[in-house]
């Protein structure tokens, strides 16, 4: 499948692809912060407001195009305490799921990796649902377990599920600054 994995900005057109993937992976029991059915305003609310912090220099949002249609993103969070220069966050990330298991998600991630170096951010941290999230996908890509809390969050269609917390530091020897 042929991928581009690039920097998005706030056109209405990246906006509204952006809001139907979170509307679909939500409705496919994705945990990504919103129980199901997500109506499709709030996806735009919440897209709008995540560009907001990108021209804010506070995240930068990654899209996976195939044929000009957006089919996976990741967000890296920079808005750090200034104690934590040297620290982002991963989240959002999804794939939609007609384009599951073909490289898109792992593509975001590495992409995110190189941006996340390149702004200075060599440790990364990320959580992700203990049910039906992504905890094997993170293990597999060498984002170790820091621990677990029990009932964290409520799954898209309901019921409580604990979420695991990961970190990844992406080179050995790095002093923030
Ligand atoms: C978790 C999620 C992002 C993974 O997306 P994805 O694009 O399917 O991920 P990838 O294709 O990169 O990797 C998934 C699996 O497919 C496999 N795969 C990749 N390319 C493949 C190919 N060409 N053929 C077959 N399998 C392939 C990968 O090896 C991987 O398996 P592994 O984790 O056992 O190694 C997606 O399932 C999702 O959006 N879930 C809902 C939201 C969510 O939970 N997000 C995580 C929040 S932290």
């Amino acid at each position: 499948m042929a991928l581009a994995v690039t920097r998005l900005s706030a056109t209405r057109r990246v906006i509204d692809m952006l809001s139907d993937m979170l509307v679909e992976v939500v409705a496919a029991d994705g945990s990504v912060g919103f129980m199901h059915p997500l109506p499709p305003a709030a996806a735009h609310a919440f897209w709008q407001s995540a560009f907001e912090a990108v021209a804010r220099k506070q995240r930068i949002i990654l899209g996976a195009t195939h044929g000009g249609t957006i089919i996976g993103t990741a967000t890296l969070l920079l808005d750090l305490p200034p104690n934590q220069p040297h620290r982002a966050e991963i989240a959002k990330l999804m794939t939609r799921p007609a384009y599951r298991r073909q490289g898109v998600a792992t593509a975001l991630l590495r992409a995110a990796e190189r941006v996340a170096m390149r702004h200075g951010r060599w440790l990364l941290v990320l959580d992700t649902a203990i049910e039906g999230g992504a905890a094997a996908f993170h293990e597999r890509r060498e984002y170790h377990v820091a621990g677990e809390i029990p009932d964290y969050a409520l799954t898209p269609f309901g019921g409580l599920t604990g979420t695991r917390i990961y970190w990844k530091r992406l080179e050995a020897s790095r002093e923030p600054g």
